[in-house]
């Protein structure tokens, strides 16, 4: 594969992972860094991927830790694996948020599954709780509305990684602002 071929097909496996929810970039781990400093890790799932932007979008409660973290401080990295074959993409870059009053959340709420709704009509993620409740909620989805947020992760750089029995691959990108790519080369893995 050409380095124009690697660059490709990373970003064609995060789009496809979109549509499939068997693929294993279906669900990254996005990393940002709290208040102290210290470097904080969690599972999202993948709702959308622009190979042409190079953004991956992500949906997320506003009232959670990383939602406070990432006000604060954008810089973000997103890492994932992939078995088949065994890649690693490892992205970095900035992340922008939309809150429950902006255009773009109201967007991606309205694509929602209600089962998916139910999902911000909890209590603030973190929060101690008392008991869990009987029976799937009877509140309305507008009631989770309110602090319903959309991420746009948007990278500048992506590091490939592609685990091999002998020969190991790797190539770092490097993207501008408007996705476009400004540099490609093999490192040493
Ligand atoms: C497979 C998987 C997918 C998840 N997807 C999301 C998601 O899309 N958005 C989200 O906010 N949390 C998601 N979570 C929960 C987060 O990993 C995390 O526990 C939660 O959002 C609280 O994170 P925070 O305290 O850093 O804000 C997911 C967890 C798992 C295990």
């Amino acid at each position: 594969m050409t380095l124009a071929e690697v660059d490709a097909s990373a970003w064609a496996e995060l789009e496809g992972a979109t549509a499939d929810p068997q693929s294993a970039f279906r669900y990254l781990n996005l990393c940002s860094v709290d208040a102290g400093g210290r470097p904080q890790a969690r599972m999202v799932v993948l709702r959308r991927a622009d190979a042409a932007r190079r953004s991956l979008e992500i949906h997320t409660d506003v009232r959670s830790p990383k939602w406070q973290e990432i006000s604060a401080n954008p810089s973000v990295a997103i890492l994932g694996f992939g078995p088949q074959p065994r890649v690693q993409l490892r992205l970095q870059g900035s992340a922008e948020l939309y809150g429950p009053a902006s255009q773009r959340a109201a967007e991606a709420w309205s694509l929602l599954p209600p089962s998916t709704r139910r999902t911000y009509m909890g209590g603030p993620p973190g929060d101690d709780i008392e008991e869990w409740p009987a029976s799937e909620g009877t509140v309305a989805d507008a009631d989770g509305r309110a602090f319903f947020g959309v991420l746009i992760f948007r990278a500048e750089t992506l590091d490939w990684f592609q685990l091999r029995h002998a020969d190991n691959r790797r190539a770092v990108f490097a993207y501008d602002n408007l996705g476009a790519l400004t540099s490609s080369r093999w490192v040493h893995p």
